[in-house]
């Protein structure tokens, strides 16, 4: 595998980052998750777009302009081999000597990006579903930045991972905003089915705008589904007759059963299975053909 770290294309194994790295101190920095389809990074500008926000975010100039991007990424696709590919591209303040303070300018940022094969999710969870689990959202309160702090989203992960399960629906219970309610997943932006109607949460500082979020919803506007964004309660999500997750790289499973019980019929259900065909309809006639 070729990797890029500060400049430089190289084998893995020969990358090497010092121990004062901040991101290796502190968590602080950011990252993005590129999917790239026959060799085409898959809404690149949207992606740096959400980079950019993150990165105004946590304070961090951005390194690079757009066409630095895109010239680093292609060279980084070419470098490696598969036609499909996930690029995982990171950010960090930099090396310094440890103070939790932004340390005096000028320090370089880390910039590093490795590109994986991407896999398509297996014929037999998109035929079983998955399951999943809830749990207390207990992350900041600023979800909205694709932050390399991940300890709660990876403990949260681990929830499901004990439960032999998928994912981890998060419930914000705070009291300050109201009624319980579903944020997302630990890695993936969760949908929500009822009497035939799509209904997503609201963008906001408590979840991760994704990309493949937006593009169920655009799917759904142009193909007439029934779809609203709103806040989805507690209560709904166990009243759900079908649950979806989404991401970059699980593109959308059905999720079939909820903390040990079956949701609706505990089958793959019919927007489930509308969307997942809309989205290869997609990626074969829009994402690889860009
Ligand atoms: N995660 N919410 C969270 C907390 C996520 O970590 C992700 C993706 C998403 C979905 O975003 P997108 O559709 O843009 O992939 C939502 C990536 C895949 C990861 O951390 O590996």
């Amino acid at each position: 595998m070729t990797i890029y770290l500060n400049g430089q294309y190289m084998p893995l194994a020969e990358a090497k980052i010092s121990v004062l790295d901040r991101g290796f101190i502190f968590g602080d920095g950011v990252y993005e998750v590129i999917p790239v389809y026959s060799r085409r990074p898959f809404r690149l500008i949207e992606h740096l777009t959400r980079l950019q926000h993150s990165l105004d975010g946590i304070r961090l100039a951005n390194p690079h302009s757009p066409a630095q991007w895109v010239e680093i990424i292609n060279k980084l696709i070419t470098s490696n081999q598969s036609e499909d590919q996930y690029l995982y591209l990171h950010i960090t303040r930099g090396i310094a000597k440890r103070d939790h303070a932004f340390p005096a300018p000028p320090v370089a940022p880390t910039v590093f990006l490795m590109s994986n094969p991407l896999p398509t999710p297996p014929e037999a969870l998109l035929k079983s579903g998955v399951c999943a689990v809830t749990a207390e959202d207990n992350r900041w309160l600023r979800c909205d930045i694709k932050s390399i702090s991940l300890l709660p989203n990876v403990l949260l992960r681990q929830a499901a991972v004990d439960a032999e399960c998928a994912e981890t629906i998060l419930i914000r219970s705070d009291s300050r905003h109201g009624e319980a309610f579903m944020t997302e997943g630990s890695a993936s932006n969760i949908f929500l089915v009822k009497n035939g109607r799509l209904l997503a949460p609201p963008k906001n500082n408590l979840m991760l705008p994704g990309i493949t979020y937006d593009v169920m919803l655009e799917l759904a506007a142009l193909h007439q589904i029934p779809h609203e964004v709103r806040k989805i309660t507690v209560a709904e999500v166990f009243d759900a007759d079908e649950l979806l997750l989404t991401s970059s790289t699980k593109e959308v499973l059905a999720i079939t059963r909820l903390d040990d019980k079956p949701v609706g019929t505990g089958k793959p259900g019919p927007m489930f299975s509308q969307l997942h065909a809309l989205y290869q309809d997609f990626k074969r006639n829009v994402m690889r053909a860009q």
